[in-house]
C-alpha cells in the first residue's frame, strides 16, 4: 500500500489524479490518500504526481491503545530494507486526544526499530535527526497506527521553476489540484489574479505533460528495493498524457502589480512555458480578452495581508460582474479563497450558479474552493 500525503479536504481530487495513474485508491484519511498497487508506482506517484507532497510506503497499520502497545507493534514489523551502515529516523504525527505528544510516539517508535534490528540483524542502527539515510513516518491517528517509510525526501510541492515568490502564492500542489476540481484537462485557461503565475505554469507543465521535477534527490534512492531500470521505465513516458499539444499564448494570466508581473515573467522563463503562457500587465476589470475562455482558475487576494477585507467584497463584486466578458457560456470557474461567504454572495447575484465546492487547508489557512459556472 502507498500513502499519498496532500492538501486536507481536497484528497478525493487528488485520489482522482491517482486513478489516472492506473492505480486504485482505497481509503481517504485527512491530507492522506491510501492507494494500492505495486512498488512501480512509488516511481511513478514521485514522478508525475502535481497534486502529493510526499509518497509514502505503508510497512503496517495497527490498533494501539498507550506507548507500550506502540512500542510491541512497531517492534513486530521487519526493518531489513535499511542497511546496518544506513541512519534512520522516526518523524511522528498525532491526531486525536492522547496523554503523551507526537514526540513520545516518534521515540517509541525509535527505540522499537533499534531493538527489532539488533535482534534480527545483530547490529545496533545508528539515529540521526538531521539528515538520515532513511525516514520513518509514525502517524498516530486516534487509536490507530500507521508506520510507513518517506520515499520522497523534500515534499513535492516546492518546485524548481519559482524563481519569484509572490507574497501570497498558492502552493504549485493546491494550484494543479484546483485545474482537476474544474475538469480543465489542456484547453484555453485564464488566471486574472495570477500573481507570480503559480496556476498558469503548473497547467502549462500539465498540458506538455512534464515530469513534476526533472532532478532531483528522491529519498527512494536509497532504499534497499530501489531499481535504476524500473525508474527509468516509470520516468520515460507520462502515465496519463493530454494528447492533443498546447496551442500558444492559450494559457494567459493577468496580474495589475508591476513587480508581481515581472516576477511571472521570470518564473514562466525558468519553467521554459514562455510559448504557452503570456502573461499581461493589466487590471482584470478592465482587460478585453480576444475570446473568451471555457475556464477560468484563480486565487484571488484575501485582504488578509494588506488588512483591507472590505475592499475584498467590492473586488469580489467587479469581478463576479465581470465574468461574463471573460468567460463562455457553459464556462467553469474555480476559485478559492478565504473569504468564501462573500465570493459565494458575489457569484450569485452576478447570475452564476456554484455547483460544487471543498473546504481545506492551504498551509496555516482554512480556505474553500468554489466551482461556479456561467448558465
Ligand atoms: C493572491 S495573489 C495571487 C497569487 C498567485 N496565485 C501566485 O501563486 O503567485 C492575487 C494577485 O491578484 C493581483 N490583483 C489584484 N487585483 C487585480 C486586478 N484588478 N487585476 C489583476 N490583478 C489583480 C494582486 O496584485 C495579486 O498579485
Amino acid at each position: 500500500m502507498i500513502i499519498l500525503t496532500c492538501h486536507s479536504g481536497f484528497e478525493d481530487i487528488v485520489a482522482k489524479e491517482a486513478e489516472g495513474f492506473d492505480s486504485r485508491p482505497v481509503e481517504l484519511r485527512e491530507g492522506r490518500v491510501i492507494v494500492e498497487g505495486d512498488l512501480e508506482l512509488i516511481y511513478r506517484f514521485n514522478t508525475w504526481s502535481r497534486t502529493a507532497h510526499r509518497v509514502l510506503l505503508l510497512l503496517d497499520r495497527f490498533r494501539v491503545h498507550g506507548l507500550r502497545e506502540i512500542y510491541e507493534a512497531a517492534s513486530s514489523v521487519d526493518y531489513s530494507f535499511m542497511r546496518s551502515e544506513q541512519s534512520f529516523a522516526v518523524h511522528g504525527e498525532r491526531h486525536g486526544v492522547h496523554p503523551f505528544t507526537s514526540v513520545d510516539v516518534a521515540a517509541t517508535v525509535g527505540q522499537a526499530v533499534i531493538d527489532s534490528y539488533r535482534r534480527s540483524k545483530g547490529m545496533k542502527l545508528k539515529v540521526d535527526l538531521g539528515s538520515p539515510d532513511v525516514m520513518i513516518e509514525a502517524d498516530l491517528v486516534h487509536d490507530e497506527l500507521f508506520l510507513s517509510l518517506d520515499t520522497t525526501g523534500g515534499s513535492l510541492h516546492v518546485r524548481k521553476w519559482r524563481r519569484y515568490n509572490h507574497p501570497s502564492s498558492i502552493k504549485p500542489s493546491l494550484s494543479q489540484t484546483l485545474l482537476i476540481f474544474s475538469g480543465w484537462r489542456g484547453s484555453p485557461l485564464l488566471d486574472p489574479f495570477t500573481g507570480g503565475a503559480t496556476i498558469p505554469i503548473e497547467a502549462a507543465l500539465r498540458w506538455l505533460n512534464a515530469p513534476t521535477h526533472t532532478d532531483r534527490n528522491y529519498a527512494y534512492r536509497k532504499l534497499s528495493f530501489y531499481d535504476p531500470e524500473v525508474e527509468r521505465r516509470e520516468r520515460s513516458s507520462h502515465p496519463d498524457p493530454i494528447d492533443e499539444p498546447p496551442c500558444s499564448g492559450c494559457i494567459v494570466g493577468v496580474e495589475l502589480n508591476l513587480k508581481h508581473h515581472k516576477g511571472a515573467l521570470k518564473n514562466v522563463k525558468e519553467a521554459g512555458v514562455s510559448k504557452v503562457v503570456d502573461i499581461v500587465h493589466d487590471d482584470s476589470m478592465r482587460w478585453e480578452p480576444g475570446a473568451r475562455f471555457p475556464y477560468i482558475v484563480t486565487n484571488p487576494p484575501y485582504g488578509i495581508r494588506s488588512g483591507r477585507k472590505k475592499h475584498v467584497v467590492g473586488l469580489y463584486e467587479r469581478f463576479a460582474r465581470r465574468l461574463p466578458r471573460l468567460l463562455e457560456k457553459d464556462g467553469v470557474v474555480v476559485i478559492v479563497t478565504t473569504e468564501h461567504k462573500q465570493m459565494r454572495r458575489a457569484l450569485e447575484s452576478a447570475g452564476l450558479s456554484v455547483v460544487d465546492e471543498r473546504h481545506g487547508r492551504h498551509g496555516k489557512l482554512w480556505v474553500k474552493a468554489m466551482k461556479a459556472v456561467l448558465l
